[in-house]
């Protein structure tokens, strides 16, 4: 396994690569990797030739009052995992090569990323889109794994692979979850055991809506309402947003369908904010 920080040699290689017909594979991460992310590594080891992991903790994805400095760096126990699970090449380039002094080129998409979590955090889904497209340039990758955990995340980035003819398949794997239904998340790390014990009242509400749904609940106002009572009954947690929406285009739906239709949430549970989602 290759650890990469210059830009310069990242590129030079996955054009090697390209040159030699390779496929490359890219899982574009925070680092603080956890099981979530060794599912999307797994995912790329099977489809790819060259499975390229990168490690960044994006300044331009966080505003100024969030935890971009406390974001838990965990780099050796990363590249152990990184190790173990057949990855080729980790990419950790410096804040400096990716976001240099005087940097002003952004990439915004101004529909899917509009609602929900661009409504609580403006310019997230901007420095997540100009990562992506950086990495994405950087690393050639044909195919790019994220996780379903961020439904919004993903949506943003197929629509924007879509509309800027980025050459790479967007591919979306399972939420990843305990045994005990809390998603897997970076974030977990900050919940001490009375707050992860509220945190459970999450996916335990999605569950019931997924149920109510599979009953033939078809309104998404029934759904939110059992969902809102649900975590009520906790008094750490405190909801951002919950919406029923289209999947691809995060737009409210009036009517579930099963295909197409997800729950998403975000909430804080005192000062941590942890999102969700599940298919209905
Ligand atoms: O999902 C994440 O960890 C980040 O938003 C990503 C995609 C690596 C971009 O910084």
């Amino acid at each position: 396994m290759q650890v990469i920080e210059s830009i310069e040699e990242m590129q030079a290689l996955a054009m090697s690569f390209r040159f030699e017909g390779k496929l490359i594979g890219l899982v574009p991460t925070m680092g603080c990797l956890h099981e979530g992310h060794i599912s999307l590594i797994k995912k790329a080891r099977e489809s790819a030739d060259k499975v390229i992991v990168s490690i960044f903790v994006n300044p331009t994805q966080f505003a100024p009052n969030e935890d971009y400095g406390d974001y838990p760096r965990t780099l050796e126990a990363d590249l152990e995992q990184c190790k173990k699970y057949g990855v080729d090449i980790v990419f950790t380039p410096s804040k400096e090569a990716m976001f240099p002094e005087g940097f002003s080129s952004y990439i915004i998409e101004e529909s899917v990323g509009s609602g929900l979590c661009g409504i609580s955090r403006p310019n997230h889904f901007k420095g997540v889109t100009t990562v992506c497209l950086k990495l994405f340039n950087l690393a050639r990758p044909d195919f790019s794994y994220f996780g379903q955990k961020d439904a919004q995340q993903c949506a943003v980035l197929k629509k924007v692979v879509k509309d800027l003819n980025v050459p790479t398949e967007i591919v979306i794997c399972d939420t990843i979850r305990e045994s005990d239904g809390l998603a897997l998340s970076s974030r977990n790390r900050y919940l001490s055991k009375l707050q992860r014990e509220d945190a459970l009242y999450i996916s335990k509400a999605l569950f019931k809506a997924k149920e109510m749904a599979q009953n033939g609940v078809s309104s998404p106002d029934r759904i939110i309402a059992e969902i809102t009572h649900i975590m009520g009954l906790k008094r750490r947690i405190r909801i951002i947003y919950i919406q029923v929406v289209d999947k691809d285009s995060m737009e409210p739906v009036r009517k579930i369908d099963p295909e197409q239709t997800i729950v998403s949430l975000a909430v804080w549970i005192d000062n941590i904010r942890l999102i969700d989602n599940i298919a209905l």
